[in-house]
């Protein structure tokens, strides 16, 4: 009573499993994820050991014969679609790891991502700023595109003196008048237009000039220049604020010497010698014998420069200095080439995150 025939019943598990068969293809094709653990999850649900796929063949055990040849293809065309799909978004999810892959997992360890660190450059003009700033000077900045004026006019570089010949620079032709600065004293001309002593300054930034690109040379350096104007400034307080410096900078052993030499804005004007810091003054290869090493200009505020920027020369006087990052960093860490400051180079950039 009641009961399928043989055939009927055959029948019948033959449209169920083909039902099933649509329907998963169906799922895995519809099927899409981005992290790897979803992709994971779907691949254990219809190809693990317990999944939709062994179920299926389970069930084909107990298929007729006649049916076999046309429900196993079916279910060998669900395994390779299955296969494929289930690798492909495994290899896109691998090619991309995305932010929520990592996520997905909070007890994973964290992937190793390379810091960048600060340029030397940077780090040691900070340091040259940070040692003034204890002597109570601030920070000053200005522009790097400037005018004849506050570069070299009002610095006492009168047009045509052969002075200006030290600092060659770029020129824009449309306008003379507008020029890349060579030296940041530029910056100490505009503080000094624009306020009264006292002043107490540095200027750290970018300068240009024309120069050949060497070992030691190039048309883009930086600089720390430094300014201090008031009643009754004396050499004496320079070559003390200086000496400060080059024991800070170089460690507490280092002495000073000042030869006298020639700046338009300086009178008199000296160039700065620390004693060599690799030898201990006795005579080596990067001091060339000599035991000291030059590190920056300095000099006495021209009466004439503290005339043009609006600053009585009788009440007051100062002085200024200014010298080279690059060289400063050379000097102390034993750089031979002033090149690869610029080269970027991270094998090179990393040794500083550990000196500094
Ligand atoms: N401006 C000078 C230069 O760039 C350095 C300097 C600054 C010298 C201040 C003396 C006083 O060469």
């Amino acid at each position: 009573m009641g009961s399928f025939s043989r055939r009927e019943h055959a029948n019948k598990f033959h449209t169920t499993m083909i039902q099933k068969i649509e329907n998963l293809i169906a799922q895995v094709n519809q099927f899409s994820a981005t992290s790897a653990a979803e992709i994971e999850e779907f691949r254990i649900r219809i190809l693990g050991k317990k999944g939709e796929l062994n179920a299926l063949l389970e069930e084909f055990k107990t298929v007729p014969a006649e049916q076999k040849r046309e429900l196993g293809q079916k279910i060998n065309a669900l395994k390779t679609l299955a296969t494929e799909r289930i690798n492909n978004l495994k290899a896109s999810a691998s090619a991309a790891p995305s932010r929520t892959t990592a996520i997905d997992d909070m007890t994973r360890p964290a992937t190793d991502e390379s810091l960048g660190g600060r340029h030397p450059v940077s780090l040691v003009k900070n340091q040259i700023c940070e040692i003034f700033g204890r002597l109570g000077y601030t920070i000053a900045d200005g522009p790097e595109i400037e005018d004849d004026w506050h570069v070299f006019s009002a610095l006492n570089f009168p047009p045509e003196h052969p002075a200006r010949d030290m600092q060659d620079t770029f020129f824009i032709e449309k306008n003379p008048d507008i020029l890349l600065r060579t030296h940041t004293s530029s910056i100490q001309t505009r503080i000094m237009e624009h306020g009264q002593p006292p002043i107490r300054v540095v200027c750290p930034g970018r300068v240009f000039r024309n120069e050949a690109i060497s070992y030691r040379a190039h048309c883009i350096f930086h600089q720390v220049e430094g300014l201090y104007i008031d009643e009754n400034v004396s050499f004496a307080d320079l070559k003390q604020a200086l000496l400060y410096f080059a024991k800070e900078m170089f460690g507490e052993s280092s002495k000073i010497r000042l030869r006298p030499s020639y700046f338009p804005f300086t009178e008199p004007s000296g160039e700065v010698d620390v004693s060599c810091n690799l030898c201990g003054g006795k005579g080596c290869a990067v001091c060339k014998g000599t035991g000291w090493l030059e590190i920056m200009g300095c000099g006495m505020v021209d009466p004439n420069v503290l005339e043009a920027c609006g600053i009585d020369s009788k009440k007051y006087s100062g002085f200024a200095f200014g010298m080279g990052v690059e060289r400063i960093a050379m000097l102390k860490y034993g750089v031979k080439d002033l090149r690869l400051y610029f080269e970027n180079d991270v094998r090179f950039l990393h040794q500083f995150d550990k000196a500094l």
